[in-house]
């Protein structure tokens, strides 16, 4: 049981870029789940072809295609293929992501090329590429990137996934405006921390960091990939026909917490708050 009717994304073709893994996969089971009908592509033949075997039991057989998207003639190739396929294409969700925790210092260029080509390019190809049809053929449609909290802050030792994702939002809110008049709209999900192998394996390698993760977060949780998906579902349905050039933070208020100067006073206890009411009330 869910929020939502059985129906609500009743055969919207949608091309989730990185859909075989991790959040990608998630949001792919929850659309596949109301109707939808999916394609996916990422590097990885393999991974993508298991993915799709076992997703197609959900609902309607699902696409897949090998593809990376810093290459534009691959991203073009994908996009027509999927056309080819469905008939068409109603909403685009470039979650595809490259990221690792690094001292930025200790960075060479290529290293940040890897990330950069894969979440700012990437992005922007198969954003163009699908953009370009649906305005060449009159169609409308919904495009949702995949960004982060840090994407509005900024965040060190994540610099190039930082950088890249700010691009992602600035590209998001720029073609809210531009490309609103051809029926297409814009939306972005900045989730906190979710535990997928991809993130985890890269960003929280030990238990001891997956904590100090956890303790940033008001609600003393990591996300369940479920209500993410729930929110992406909601976002391209039909209902949100009025949101656009939005980014929607999904992250028991993590950020909240990292940006206010005096958020870490989180750690005083009762007793400690008696006593600091006392010195702090001196001057009076
Ligand atoms: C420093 C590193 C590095 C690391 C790679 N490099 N990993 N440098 N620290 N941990 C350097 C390499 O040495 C090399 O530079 C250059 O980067 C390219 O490395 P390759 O391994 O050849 O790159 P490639 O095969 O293209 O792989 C791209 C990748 C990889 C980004 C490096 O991690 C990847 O494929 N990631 C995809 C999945 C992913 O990252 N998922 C997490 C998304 S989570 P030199 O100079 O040596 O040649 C996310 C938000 C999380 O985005 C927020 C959490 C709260
Ligand atoms: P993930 O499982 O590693 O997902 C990344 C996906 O992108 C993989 O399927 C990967 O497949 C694909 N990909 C990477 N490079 C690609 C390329 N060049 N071309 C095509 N596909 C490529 O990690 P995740 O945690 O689910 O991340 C999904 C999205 O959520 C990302 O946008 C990430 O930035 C965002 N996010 C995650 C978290 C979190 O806590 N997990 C937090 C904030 C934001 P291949 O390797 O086979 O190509």
């Amino acid at each position: 049981m869910g929020p939502f009717a059985k129906d609500l994304l009743q055969d919207k073709v949608v091309l989730i870029t990185g859909g075989a893994t991790g959040l990608g996969r998630a949001i792919a089971e929850k659309f596949l789940e109301l109707g939808a009908k999916l394609a996916i592509c990422g590097r990885r033949e393999e991974v993508l072809k298991a993915a799709a075997e076992d997703m197609s039991k959900l609902g309607h057989q699902v696409y897949y295609k090998s593809c990376d998207v810093r290459d534009p003639a691959q991203v073009q190739q994908l996009v027509k293929d999927v056309e080819f396929h469905f008939g068409n294409i109603d909403v685009l969700v470039n979650n595809a992501a490259g990221n690792f925790i690094s001292p930025t210092e200790r960075l060479s260029h290529r290293a940040v090329d890897a990330v950069l080509n894969i979440v700012l390019h990437g992005t922007f190809y198969t954003t163009l590429e699908v953009g370009k049809r649906w305005i060449d053929q009159g169609i409308t449609g919904t495009m949702l990137n995949i960004v982060t909290t840090y994407a509005s802050t900024g965040s060190g030792f994540v610099v190039p996934s930082a950088a890249a994702k700010a691009g992602v939002l600035a590209l998001t809110r720029s073609l809210a405006v531009e490309w609103a008049p051809y029926g297409i709209r814009q939306v972005a999900i900045a989730p906190g921390p979710f535990p997928t192998e991809g993130a985890w394996s890269r960003l929280s390698p030990t238990p001891e960091f997956e904590q100090k993760m956890i303790n940033r977060v008001p609600l003393s949780r990591v996300g369940d990939p479920e209500e993410l998906s729930n929110l992406a579902a909601y976002l391209i349905s039909d209902y949100a026909g009025y949101i656009n050039g939005d980014v929607i933070t999904i992250d028991g208020g993590e950020w909240l917490k990292g940006a206010g100067q005096f958020n870490e006073l989180l750690d005083v206890s009762d007793e400690q708050w008696d006593d600091l009411a006392k010195l702090t009330r001196k001057g009076k």
